[in-house]
């Protein structure tokens, strides 16, 4: 079991709503996909939780595939989404395979950042070359600046060579965590183009970006 499977499973017994858990569609998400336009409108969402931006994405008439590594959200998102149209797989996004050019939108909420500093910039490539081309990104990170009010990390937390902090306490204990810089933002995203960074009010990068 993940550490957010079981997050997933006291959470639906009636436990702490932890995170994302119950955060609404991000309203920069809400104003970017009102402002784009995708030809083939098949998006994959890295880290999908419940399934929440899928089904807001599946009312307006997206195919939808998700990865999660929590079979408990892999179960969650799946019952939100009709099967004709959306593929939801459980798998460990650092060892992803996804076909080339295959989809105009890739989303990820607050999850990429779960690994060593390393493999995100792998993971970030990858997604660049699954892309179709003129496909779009909308990728949350968060900022090591904000990380100072989040009191899990900063008060107890022991910082691995790879880059990454492991919080010593708290439901995500021992989970990978790699926070940025906004100069770091912007190399990890150089292969994009017409790249738009935000800091959103709890302190996470909002990158909306093309291929
Ligand atoms: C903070 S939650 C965000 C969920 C969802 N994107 C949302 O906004 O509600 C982080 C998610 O990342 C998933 N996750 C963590 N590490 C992962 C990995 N290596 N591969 C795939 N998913 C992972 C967790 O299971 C969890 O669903």
């Amino acid at each position: 079991m993940t550490t957010w499977d079981k997050i997933y499973r006291d959470y639906n017994n009636g436990g702490e709503d932890w995170a994302t858990l119950s955060e609404n569609i991000h309203p920069l998400f809400k104003q970017f996909l009102n402002k784009s336009n995708f030809e083939f409108k098949h998006v994959l969402d890295i880290g999908c939780g419940t399934g929440k931006y899928l089904r807001f994405l599946a009312d307006r008439g997206f195919k939808t595939d998700g990865v999660d590594s929590s079979e408990t959200a892999v179960k969650m998102a799946k019952s939100v989404l009709d099967k004709k149209t959306s593929n939801i797989k459980k798998a460990d996004m650092f060892k992803l395979r996804i076909t080339k050019n295959s989809y105009d939108l890739i989303i990820s909420i607050s999850t990429i950042h779960h690994g060593a500093k390393k493999d995100v910039q792998n993971l970030i490539n990858k997604i660049h070359s699954a892309l179709a081309n003129g496909g779009k990104i909308f990728i949350t990170l968060p900022d090591f600046e904000s990380t100072k009010k989040w009191n899990t990390f900063y008060h107890s937390h022991k910082k691995s060579k790879n880059g990454a902090f492991y919080p010593t306490s708290g439901p995500e204990k021992g989970l990978a965590h790699s926070f940025y810089a906004k100069a770091e933002v912007q190399k990890l995203f150089a292969k994009f183009s017409g790249v738009k960074i935000s800091l959103d009010k709890i302190g996470r990068w909002v990158v909306q970006a093309s291929k």
